[in-house]
């Protein structure tokens, strides 16, 4: 392992563009639950009863009571060194870019810069019809968050949380951000099981246009067998040692 660590510390330190994609597994060490990792919230309740629009539309009551007691969780973490590390770098690095699925805002709290939340944030809600005043989306750090379901102030109607559910498109914006990120020297891909699409695919996007691609993760994943090095390891362990390498 020191050796892919230092044949990726060097293509680091040689990178102008630098591009890190984070999934749950950076969190992990901080105490948030990841999906398909030992533990994962996916093991335990059905997607299908919390996180498409069509579960919302049935009992936004149940929704929300989950997404509550995840805020709840998540109010208790901290970012741990690998988000850290990757904040330093997006501090230091003049082209570092950010992209994470996860919807935690530890890299936001751990000071990242060029930061594209991919599924949005927990933090955040947004008018679940879409009413003319409410179109933005709000923060409301409350926890708990009052009477559920919340309501938009602004039309008195549901609101939901501003993260992406499954079936539901991506953000034009974030997807054009992450999709522009893939045009590096350099592409990590950490703590995520890569089968969510299309974050799953931006590795493969950035092999494609030449970058030299990485993976640090707990375990095997479907781009493990596509990245030039995979280490396995946690992202708060391998981020600092090859911070150190630099
Ligand atoms: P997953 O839960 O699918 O995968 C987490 C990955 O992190 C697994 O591959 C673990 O092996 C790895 N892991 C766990 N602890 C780690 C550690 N300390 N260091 C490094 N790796 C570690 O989470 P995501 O890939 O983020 O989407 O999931 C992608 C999307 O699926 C999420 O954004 C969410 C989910 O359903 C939506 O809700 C739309």
């Amino acid at each position: 392992m020191d050796e892919t660590l230092t044949i990726l510390a060097d293509r680091i330190r040689a990178a102008r563009r630098l591009t890190i994609l984070t999934g749950a597994g950076i969190s992990a060490a901080s105490g948030v639950p990841t999906f398909r990792g030992q533990d994962g919230l996916w093991r335990q309740y059905r997607p299908e009863d919390l996180a498409i629009p069509e579960a919302f539309e049935r009992n936004p009551r149940l929704v929300w009571e989950w997404y509550d007691w995840r805020r709840g969780k998540i109010a208790g973490c901290r970012p741990n060194a690998g988000h850290q590390v990757i904040a330093a770098w997006s501090e230091t690095r003049p082209e570092c870019s950010v992209v994470t699925q996860n919807v935690d805002d530890l890299h936001v709290r751990a000071g990242t810069r060029n930061l594209t939340r991919l599924h949005g944030s927990i933090w955040e809600l947004t008018c679940w019809d879409r009413c003319a005043k409410g179109a933005a989306a709000w923060r409301d750090e409350r926890v708990p968050l009052g009477e559920l379901p919340a309501r938009c102030p602004q039309c008195g109607g549901l609101a939901r949380p501003a993260v992406v559910w499954f079936g539901e498109a991506l953000r034009g914006d974030d997807l054009r951000a992450a999709l522009e990120s893939t045009a590096c020297d350099v592409f990590l891909t950490v703590g995520t099981s890569a089968i969510v699409y299309p974050a799953a695919g931006l590795v493969h996007d950035a092999r494609r246009q030449g970058a030299f691609t990485a993976e640090i993760n707990l375990e095997e994943t479907p781009a493990s067998g596509a990245v030039d090095v995979a280490i396995h390891g946690g992202a708060e362990v391998i981020l600092p040692r090859l911070d150190e390498l630099l």
